[in-house]
Parts: structure tokens; C-alpha cells; sequence
């Protein structure tokens, strides 16, 4: 069956449309408007501004999936749109779309967890991909680990205390002068530094917890900085984009480790906007070889928010039944 995906949460509005079914799972079309340029001004994503270009890209990006998967609005089987969480203003837009569109054509509808969207990238890339396995799911607003029993049963058994990953390298990004979102550009400059040239507290926290905290790296980089302004020294951008990297890769790789041991899981699924990070691909790929555990990432152009992931994971909510009317709502929250 034909499923159109949408996608408003944050900076990117998508639409999709993936082909899904008995062996088979396609991607026809997957746009992706990104807002990246508009927010780069603010150096972040301002609420308002995201919710109106959502609103404005919304209609030409929905007839465009349609036109380049060559399919009309009578073949989709269903609907599923991002309804939580993320930005509440530029959520609603793609709710409010995707429920009219639903309604006025005699569509099913599919509330999607974007979470849940991100894990199902690793479905369109990984064909033979199914649960149960263990997903780590890093991006602008989650860094979490994840017991994925089924497709649509989650079970949260660590992660983040405080900030993202992605929100973490995006911060430090900015401060050494790097265009927003920093987290693609400090991936590529870790390459030309020395990894341990600066001594920075690990986020991983204690041996009993799979959890991480970021604010502390966050802040001693800051006072790292702020230390060498004072003394009017210069700093090595190249020094402090490696040894962040290094210091947070290596507590993610850690923690990953401990998490795959705990829960069993033979098969790993990396997911989220930061699952693109080079390092932390090569680093976990290193960590499951050695386990013998296997590693599933989405393509890099999957990783990042986009419509197909939110089709993929509305076809399995569709299969179990998980449908929602005219009353649905969005939340900023990770529950509905
Ligand atoms: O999943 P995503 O597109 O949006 C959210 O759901 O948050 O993730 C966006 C995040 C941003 O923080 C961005 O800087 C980060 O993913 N990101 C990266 C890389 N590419 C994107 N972080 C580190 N290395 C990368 N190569
Ligand atoms: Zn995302």
C-alpha cells in the first residue's frame, strides 16, 4: 500500500510517500523543505518563523511527493503525520493538513511519535529489519536508548538527563563561529584537531545508569573559552571541535555498550539527525563489531527529518489499528 508521510516538528517540512506491504518497502517520493537558511540568521529555529514556512511550504511539497511517486491522492492507503513531539506551533500545521486531507478524501489516519519515525528509518534502509532490537536514538532534541519489543512498543530504558547530543555539539558549534545547526561542520573540523588536547568531563554518568548528561561538557567547554578570551589567548577551534567530539562519542559508545550487555539485544539501530555524525558512526560500528552485534544506520540522507520515516512507521501503526479522526491533537510532549 501507498502511505503519504508528513513531517512539520522542527526546521524541516516533508512529505513522502512510501510504498509498504509483504516484502516490500519503497520510497517513491521524499521532499524535504528545509528551513535550515531562514533559522541560520537567529543562529537557532525561532517557533514562529518554523510554523509559518511549514504553513507556506506545506501544499506545493505534498502535490510534489505526489507527482513524483506518479500517484494520486485516491492510491494512498493511508495518512500519518508527525503528531508529537516537537514544536507545538509547527507540529499543529502538519496535523491540521494531514487531517483535512484525510478526512475530505475518506483517508485512514496515523498519529506518528517522530521517535518512533527516526527508528523506522532503519525499516526503509535495512529491508530485512525487524524487532525486537535495541534503537539509540540521537538528534537535536533526544539522546535515548530504546528496548524496541515490536514496532510499535517502545520501552525507554536510559538516556539523556538534560540536553541532546544534538543540541550539545549545535551550542559549542555556534560559540566557535560555525553556521547553525553546528553539529555537521564540528563533525567535519574533529578531523583536523587533536582529540585530546583538551581535558572536558565525560557525560556518561555513573556505572549503575545508562544515563548521560551534557550540560556538564557543555559548560566546561564554555568556561574553556571563556578562560582563553580572558587571557587574550588564541584558541584551536579545530582542538576544541575533536576533543568534544571524542569526549562525547566515546561516553555514547560506552553507555551503548553497557545497553546492548543489559538488554541482550544482538542487533543495534542507530537513528536521529546525529546518527549522520561520522564519528559516531565509526565508533559504534568498531563497538558492534567487537560484540558481534549487528548495526543498522539509516542512508545519512534518512537520518535527518524527513516524510519517509514518518510513512514507515505509520504503516505499522496503520497494521495495528492506531488511528486517529478529526479530534486528533499534536503535543510538544513525548506522550500523546
Ligand atoms: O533528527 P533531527 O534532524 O531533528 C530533531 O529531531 O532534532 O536532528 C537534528 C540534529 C541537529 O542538532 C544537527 O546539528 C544534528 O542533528 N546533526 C549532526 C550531524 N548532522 C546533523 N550532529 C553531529 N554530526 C553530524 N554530522
Ligand atoms: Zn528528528
Amino acid at each position: 500500500m501507498y502511505i503519504l508521510g508528513m513531517e512539520s516538528s522542527c526546521d524541516e517540512t516533508s512529505a513522502a510517500v512510501v510504498e509498504m506491504g509483504d516484502g516490500v518497502r519503497a520510497i517513491r517520493s521524499n521532499i524535504v523543505a528545509s528551513q535550515i537558511e531562514t533559522h541560520r540568521l537567529y543562529g537557532g529555529v525561532v517557533p514562529e518563523i518554523a510554523s509559518r514556512a511549514h504553513v507556506e511550504a506545506i501544499s506545493r511539497i505534498t502535490y510534489e511527493a505526489l507527482a513524483e511517486a506518479g500517484i494520486g491522492v485516491k492510491d494512498l492507503g493511508a495518512v500519518a503525520v508527525t503528531s508529537h513531539p516537537g514544536l507545538i506551533g509547527a507540529l499543529l500545521v502538519g496535523v491540521n493538513f494531514a487531517k483535512s486531507l484525510a478526512y475530505s478524501r475518506k483517508i485512514p489516519l496515523v498519529p506518528v511519535n517522530h521517535i518512533h519515525g527516526h527508528v523506522a528509518a532503519a525499516y526503509l534502509s535495512h529491508p530485512t529489519l525487524e524487532p525486537p532490537f535495541l534503537a539509540l536514538v540521537v538528534s537535536g532534541g533526544h539522546t535515548s536508548f530504546y528496548l524496541v519489543k515490536d514496532y510499535t512498543d517502545f520501552c525507554e530504558i536510559g538516556g539523556t538527563r538534560d540536553d541532546a547530543a544534538g543540541e550539545a555539539f549545535d551550542k559549542i558549534g555556534r560559540v566557535i563561529g560555525l553556521p547553525y545547526p553546528g553539529g555537521a561542520a564540528l563533525d567535519k573540523l574533529a578531523y583536523e584537531g587533536d582529540p585530546k588536547a583538551i581535558a572536558l568531563p565525560s557525560p556518561a554518568l555513573g556505572k549503575d545508569t545508562l544515563d548521560l548528561s551534557f550540560s556538564g561538557i557543555k559548560t566546561a567547554t564554555l568556561n574553556y573559552l571563556n578562560g582563553m578570551a580572558q587571557r587574550k589567548e588564541e584558541i584551536n577551534r579545530a582542538d576544541v571541535a575533536a576533543s568534544y567530539t571524542h569526549r562525547i562519542v566515546t561516553a555514547i559508545t560506552q553507555k551503548t555498550e553497557a545497553a546492548i550487555r543489559e538488554s541482550g539485544m544482538k542487533t543495534l539501530v542507530l537513528a536521529g539527525g546525529v546518527a549522520a555524525n561520522s564519528h559516531l558512526r565509526a565508533s559504534l560500528e568498531q563497538l558492534c563489531a567487537r560484540l558481534k552485534v549487528t548495526l543498522c544506520m539509516p542512508e545519512r540522507a534518512l537520518c535527518g527529518d524527513n516524510g519517509a520515516m514518518i510513512a514507515a512507521a505509520g504503516y505499522f501503526g496503520f497494521l495495528k489499528g492506531d488511528l486517529a479522526d478529526t479530534s486528533l491533537n499534536a503535543s510538544a510532549c513525548d506522550d500523546l
